[in-house]
């Protein structure tokens, strides 16, 4: 059994029954559009946010049909930024297969995100679940803020450790503060439990989005995405800001001619990769992501002994060790 599937038996049912609601989100009769769904929907990912929700959802009390909506809406929206992000990053593997931009073209791929997103805003307006709409909504909008922050940055090339933290804070801690805080709102409305809960998801986020750069450098076979993908993209992550940080001169100037490059080869990604893992930038991002790790943990802490508590405990841990 995964480590995931351990996780997941407290809210073992409850996640079954999101996914038949989920499939069902994902439906329409237009021939193509149905296509391109079932493509995405046959190859799911971890669903690591529906899950937060329930988790988050019955550490605080009972679940019920809002957590739900939270559950699916997000999972909706997650799903169609994804699709988003492969054309921005020009990605042409996903989930271990052809992205949509890469089987079909750019344009269907905007279309059907565009439909999936929609599709999620529909539920909280049919379910009349505003609240949960106004948390979404705000990390759909954290989300573009990020992604653009990034290409801003990748144009110069000037990207600051202050800077990428604020950009993972929007394009991922975001949407991962709303799986907690959806999650708590579904089952209390105590302000200071889901600011808590708002809290503790976003350091998970962070720690996320630190380990999926930390991989963007390990090939390891597992992620169903390209390695080096970041570099091809001019993305400057935690490892190589750090490593470009203690670099000499003549040592940065040549590592930023490839990176700046339109047209890089394999050979010289792979010479970026061999630099950060020989100059210390993974460990230090390593370092880093645990931090955010620890203070997420500590924020569990405050609640008594039971198996969501230790559920989620394995899921901050999960999100740091993973390798897909
Ligand atoms: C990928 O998220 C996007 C990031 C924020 C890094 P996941 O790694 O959760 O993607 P799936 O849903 O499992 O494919
Ligand atoms: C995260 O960014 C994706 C979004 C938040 C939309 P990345 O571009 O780093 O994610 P992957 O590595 O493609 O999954
Ligand atoms: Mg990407
Ligand atoms: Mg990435």
């Amino acid at each position: 059994m995964s480590l995931l599937d351990e996780i997941r038996k407290p809210v073992l049912k409850e996640m079954d029954e999101f996914e038949s609601y989920f499939n069902r989100t994902m439906k329409s009769d237009v021939p193509l559009l149905k296509i391109v769904l079932n493509y995405i929907l046959r190859r799911k990912g971890k669903q690591m946010r529906p899950l937060l929700v329930f988790l988050t959802a019955k550490l605080n009390g009972k679940i019920s049909e809002p957590t739900y909506v939270a559950a699916t809406l997000i999972e909706l929206l997650h799903t169609a930024s994804l699709v988003h992000d492969d054309i921005v990053d020009d990605a042409h593997e996903r989930r271990g297969a052809l992205s949509v931009n890469a089987l079909w073209n750019s344009k269907i791929a905007v279309l059907a995100g565009d439909y999936m997103l929609s599709a999620g805003l529909l539920i909280s307006v049919e379910k009349s679940r505003y609240d949960m709409l106004e948390i979404v909504s705000e990390s759909v909008q954290s989300m573009a803020e990020g992604e653009l922050l990034q290409i801003q940055k990748a144009r110069k090339l000037n990207i600051k450790e202050e800077d990428y933290y604020k950009i993972i804070i929007s394009k991922t801690a975001a949407l991962l503060s709303a799986c907690t805080a959806t999650g708590a709102r579904s089952v209390t409305e105590d302000p200071d439990t889901i600011q808590l809960m708002k809290d503790f998801g976003e350091n998970i986020g962070i720690a996320f989005q630190i380990r999926d750069d930390i991989l963007d450098y390990e090939s390891n076979g597992l992620t169903g995405k390209t390695v080096g993908n970041d570099i091809k993209e001019r993305k400057i992550t935690l490892p190589l800001i750090h490593s470009l940080e203690l670099a000499s001169m003549p040592q940065k100037r040549k590592i930023l001619s490839i990176v700046k490059s339109r047209k890089k080869t394999r050979g010289e990604i792979n010479e970026v990769i061999k630099f950060v893992s020989s100059t210390g930038g993974l460990e230090y991002a390593e370092i880093k992501m645990n931090q955010y790790r620890d203070k997420a943990l500590a924020i569990l802490d405050s609640y008594p002994a039971s198996d969501v508590k230790e559920s989620l405990q394995q899921f901050v841990n999960y999100t740091t060790s993973r390798n897909k």
